[in-house]
């Protein structure tokens, strides 16, 4: 048993219905429904009406035959059907007294949302029951209150979804998840995500963004510390009647929800959030620090930067350092931001794997000033994702993002391509692409690739593939820098300097597409110095001569960057 917050139960949807003309009643028992209902009530927004998410079990349902009171409403079915065609646990009631006959639910208007499994023989039994009945007890008013909403929710229907998106991620099943580096401490890994049946297209180049959940340890210890209950059920309410702010998650929820799925609880924390916190700390010290770090003076800025930026204090290290720090999780809950999503470049072609999408990255860990070890939420989360699950698919929410990042119009560009470490990920895609283009007999430019990595032995990742397209002569030139193979380092601009004829016969002559990816912070300016560098030595140009050049290879689509820091 939940326990509720609530001390007497509002059983009351039409009491509640302010300000809302849509009611999504759903039938759920292992929340897909439930999930359902908040995303539809949450998008009746999208076309000026109001929604909100119901549990027939916590409302009187006899109250349907009043929802004609509400201006321009409509209730909405989100039923799953369990076990043998029968009502979820929550829908019992609800289906019982359906069953019973007796309520007048003309005028009303309604929608059903049935959600099975065909492979089960009762598929959508209970949504097509609830449908029927409805329909029996009251005439069911063919009328278009929300337009465009009756239109996407039947598309939903129809076709089980719209186009996969940011607020709508496909959920995709992992079906490979192997390390990539052979030895050395850090964690470099290839997935593979199967869209199958999504319709989800993409092009070599694009990003995939991936929706991660926070670690359980984290939500647990934030849950330990302000002594709260994380399985409370929880509703965010709107004390502006006014505001039209959005819930930063769906409600109901509990804070566990909340915590790992819909919250950045290991982000630093901004200024204004400490400085809504300040007033909880008991310890005047405490109240005065956090104050402090969140004012512009110029102690208070320096005070933030290194006890918090550079010490990479997350809420629940801050929570811990602050003893006296104990807020109500509510209002921290409305002060954290919203958890993001993490992008990564796709690594393959959907010429070649047009079902999958693949991924490489590098597992993120590190140790903080402070002696803690914090740990990157995606990563982590994707390392354990392995494709069965005890028998269960692991599957990653999901959505594409498009690039500019693309391969030359013309196959028989030359490209040369310059990615060190992970930078090597949508170089995976676009060799894979040339490689397809030959097979299918076009003539392909040169493909040279400046790859780089600390030891030949430990982290030349795709080092196989790699060779073998060099083999087959996919890539005509595969130059590795191995940074800690020798006493001084050797990096990807070394190589290309090292090479700097070959190169500038490429970009000056033979119209080569340069690309560059991976690390935003030092390497793409060293690659690009490099190429200020070779174009002065070989094309005999001044520095701001070559600047100019490098800057009109990019106003014409051939110095392209895809890095990220
Ligand atoms: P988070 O929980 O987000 O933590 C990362 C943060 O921790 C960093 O932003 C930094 O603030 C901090 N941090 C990390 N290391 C340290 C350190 N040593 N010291 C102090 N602080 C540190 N990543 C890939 O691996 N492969 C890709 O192909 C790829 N493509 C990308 C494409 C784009 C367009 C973008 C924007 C990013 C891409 N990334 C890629 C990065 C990726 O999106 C994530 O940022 C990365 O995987 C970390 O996510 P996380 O959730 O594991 O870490
Ligand atoms: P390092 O870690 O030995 O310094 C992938 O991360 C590869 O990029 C590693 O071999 C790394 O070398 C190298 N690297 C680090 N800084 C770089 C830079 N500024 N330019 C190019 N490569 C760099």
């Amino acid at each position: 048993p939940i326990p509720e917050p609530q001390t007497t139960r509002e059983t009351s949807f039409i009491g509640k219905m302010k300000k809302t003309n849509i009611v999504v009643f759903y039938g759920s028992q292992t929340g897909t429904a439930e999930e359902f209902a908040n995303r539809l009530a949450k998008d009746a927004h999208r076309y000026g009406m109001k929604g909100m998410a119901a549990d027939p079990e916590e409302y009187d349902m006899s109250e349907l035959s009043r929802l004609t009171e509400v201006e321009n409403s409509i209730a909405i079915f989100c039923m799953a059907t369990y076990g043998e065609g029968d009502p979820t646990d929550n829908a019992q009631d609800f289906y019982d007294w359906l069953q019973e006959g007796d309520a007048d639910f003309s005028g009303v208007k309604y929608t059903v949302f049935a959600l099975g499994n065909k492979t089960y023989e009762h598929y959508n039994s209970m949504g097509k029951y609830v449908d029927k009945r409805l329909a029996e007890l009251g005439p069911w008013l063919p009328s278009d209150p929300g337009g465009d909403f009756m239109v996407y929710l039947l598309s939903f229907i129809v076709c089980s979804h719209r186009p996969f998106d940011s607020k709508n991620p496909f959920l995709a099943a992992v079906t490979v998840n192997r390390k990539l580096n052979k030895a050395g401490d850090r964690h470099l890994m290839h997935l593979e995500l199967d869209i199958t049946g999504s319709k989800i297209r993409y092009e070599s180049g694009d990003h995939v963004a991936v929706y991660p959940i926070n670690d359980s340890v984290i939500v647990n210890r934030i849950g330990d510390l302000l002594g709260v209950d994380l399985d409370t059920v929880i509703s965010l309410n709107n004390l502006d009647e006014e505001s039209n702010k959005k819930h930063p998650f769906p409600c109901p929820s509990t804070y566990r929800t909340a915590l790992t799925h819909y919250l950045d609880i290991t982000n630093p924390p901004r200024t204004n959030v400490l400085y809504e916190l300040a007033q909880y700390a008991t310890e005047p010290k405490d109240q005065e620090n956090m104050r402090k770090m969140a004012s512009s003076s110029p102690e208070g800025k320096a005070l933030y930067q290194s006890w918090v930026l550079d010490s990479c204090r997350n809420i629940l290290a801050i929570l811990e350092d602050f003893p006296s720090l104990r807020p109500p999780i509510d209002h921290l809950c409305e002060l954290l931001p919203r958890l993001q999503a993490r992008y990564y470049s796709i690594a393959s072609s959907s010429k070649v794997h047009a079902n999958s999408i693949h991924i490489c990255a590098v597992v993120v860990e590190y140790e903080t000033k402070t002696g803690r070890v914090n740990k990157g939420v995606a990563t982590n989360w994707l390392k354990n994702k392995m494709p069965t699950d005890n028998g269960h698919k692991a599957t990653v929410p999901m959505y594409i993002r498009k690039s500019q990042f693309r391969l030359p119009f013309k196959s028989t560009n030359p490209v040369i391509m310059v990615g060190p470490g992970t930078g090597i990920a949508p170089f995976m895609g676009f060799v894979q692409e040339r490689g397809w283009l030959k097979e299918q007999g076009k003539d392909v430019g040169d493909t040279v690739l400046y790859y780089g990595c600390r030891y030949k032995k430990e982290d030349f990742l795709y080092q196989e593939e790699l060779e073998e397209f060099e083999k087959t002569g996919v890539l005509t030139a595969l130059n590795v820098a191995f940074s800690r193979d020798q006493a001084e380092k050797v990096y990807v601009q070394h190589l290309l300097k090292k090479n700097k004829e070959a190169v500038w016969r490429l970009v000056h002559s033979d119209n080569a597409h340069i690309y560059i990816c991976g690390d935003a912070r030092n390497m793409a300016r060293d690659v690009q110095n490099a190429f200020y560098e070779i174009a002065e030595e070989l094309g005999g140009l001044s520095r701001s001569q070559a600047v100019d050049y490098v800057k009109k290879l990019m106003t014409k689509g051939r110095y392209s960057q895809d890095v990220w820091s």
